[in-house]
């Protein structure tokens, strides 16, 4: 479990986090705010990309505040930028193949493709470069993260950029992450679908957590979300 302990985060004299504290207990946490809340900065630290200025980051106990990106990348935290890394010279299948540590067959590769909604056949032999959109890029992403079966997975706006379509796929992927036990899935997002199915909500605000429902159900107007309060069953 991730545990951020009095994290603060400020670049030229200007606070962009402050004093945060929060416990990722549950299997499926959303952060969720307005933009330039924190949001990415926040999962930044949690991968190592950034350091705080001060504060905690714990991993099952351990501080690993001063610990690289590869490090916490071999203890099985994953993330998921918000805007998708390109891999030229490698296919989709290698992607996909290297991410399941070689696990995956190039029929179950193709399986995990279905199920971000992609077909297999057009985009398998790919290569991950220029020449895929950025939602395809997005799904071919999420696709490498799910099978590599971390125990912190972190998503940066995983709907950003996917169409409509394409997103009632990636509502199921969630739903499995959320119930695999021996992972915890926390995911950034603006989107009411995946806020309406986390088991937790945090909402970020000013760089500060805001522990308000009633402001998040009148500023996304969830009245639906049982999560949040509502009385619509998900
Ligand atoms: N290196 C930096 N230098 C200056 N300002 C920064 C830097 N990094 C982040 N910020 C500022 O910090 C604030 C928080 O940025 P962040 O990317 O974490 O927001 P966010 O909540 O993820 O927003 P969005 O919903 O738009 O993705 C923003 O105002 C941003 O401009
Ligand atoms: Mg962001």
């Amino acid at each position: 479990m991730i545990e951020l302990v009095n994290i603060s985060y400020e670049i030229d004299n200007k606070k962009i986090l402050d004093n945060i504290n929060i416990k990722f207990d549950s299997n499926f946490t959303v952060i969720t705010g307005p933009n330039g809340s924190g949001k990415s900065t926040l999962a930044k630290i949690i991968m190592g990309i950034i350091k705080p200025t001060s504060g905690k980051v714990l991993y099952n106990g351990e501080d690993i505040t001063n610990y690289s990106i590869d490090k916490r990348a071999r203890s099985g935290i994953s993330f998921s930028f918000q805007q998708p890394v390109k891999f030229k010279g490698l296919t989709v299948f290698d992607l996909i193949k290297l991410s399941s540590n070689d696990e995956l067959d190039f029929n179950s590769s193709c399986d995990i493709l279905s199920k971000v909604g992609l077909c297999a056949r057009e985009y398998i032999n790919r290569e991950i470069d220029d020449s895929l959109s950025g939602g395809e890029l997005k799904r071919i992403e999420i696709a490498s993260i799910f099978v590599r079966n971390s125990n912190v997975t972190i998503f940066d706006e995983p709907e950003a950029g996917i169409d409509l379509w394409s997103f009632k796929n990636l509502i199921s992927i969630f739903k499995e992450l959320r119930e695999k036990n021996n992972s915890k899935t926390i995911i950034i997002s603006h989107q009411e679908r995946i806020i309406s199915i986390a088991d937790k909500v945090i909402i970020l605000e000013n760089g500060k957590v805001k522990d308000d429902k009633d402001y998040l159900l009148n500023e996304l107007n969830l009245k639906k979300c049982p999560k949040l309060g509502g009385d619509v069953n998900e």
